[in-house]
């Protein structure tokens, strides 16, 4: 019998971090994280079939300021001083897609986000993530225009990496997105 294991708050080993930072590169949906970005995380979900690492995911806490200065729980208006957490950095090894290990790792980082009484953000323009997403309890919108204003500054201070400028002219030039951008969340 095969077995899925979820672990989760574990750090990358340099391996699995580097299996990761591979496969993120050759999909077009998904601009993903510096090698030392990866190896830095903490509330990172793990998941293993038979012992083999079958993907990850890893839930990212907006930090308290942003480089502008501004403090996205003080700047928001429209959602109270919750704090948010986004859960990204979802990939599935592609032997192993099509199983419901995605769905699991969502439901993991999902609950994490809750226990945390985080707020939570998702944003995909990948099918079958955005299939997962429409089935929890997001609030979906289409437009990043109609996204509380805390998400969009961290939306934008996320994108200044070299790193992320460099692959996101890369796959724009070379990769082909499977859809359009959903966003979904979640106020405590
Ligand atoms: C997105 C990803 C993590 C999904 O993982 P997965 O293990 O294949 O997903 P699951 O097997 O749990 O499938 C989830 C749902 O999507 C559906 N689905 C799977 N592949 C699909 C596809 N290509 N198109 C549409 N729906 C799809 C499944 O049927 C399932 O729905 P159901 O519960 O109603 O049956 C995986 O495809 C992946 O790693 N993609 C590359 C990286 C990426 O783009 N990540 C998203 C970043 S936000």
């Amino acid at each position: 019998m095969t077995e899925n294991i979820i672990i989760k708050n574990q750090p990358f080993t340099k391996s699995e971090a580097k299996i990761v930072q591979a496969e993120i590169r050759k999909s077009p949906d998904i601009t993903g994280y510096s090698l030392r970005e990866l190896l830095w995380q903490k509330n990172v979900f793990k998941t293993y079939k038979d012992k083999e690492f079958a993907g990850a995911c890893n839930n990212f806490d907006f930090p308290p300021w942003l480089p502008s200065g501004l403090c996205p729980a003080e700047t928001d208006g429209e959602t109270g001083s919750g704090f948010w957490t986004e859960l990204s950095g979802f990939l599935v090894l592609p032997k192993f897609r099509g199983q419901g290990i995605g769905k699991l790792l969502y439901k993991s980082a999902f609950q994490d986000a809750e226990d945390r009484k985080r707020n939570i953000y998702v944003v995909s323009c990948n099918p079958a993530m955005q299939k997962i997403m429409r089935g929890s309890n997001l609030t979906i919108i289409t437009k990043f225009r109609q996204l509380p204003r805390v998400i969009r500054l961290h939306s934008l201070s996320f994108i200044i990496s070299w790193y992320r400028l460099f692959e996101t002219i890369r796959k724009a030039l070379f990769m082909k997105k499977s859809g359009k951008f959903i966003f979904g969340y979640k106020i405590f």
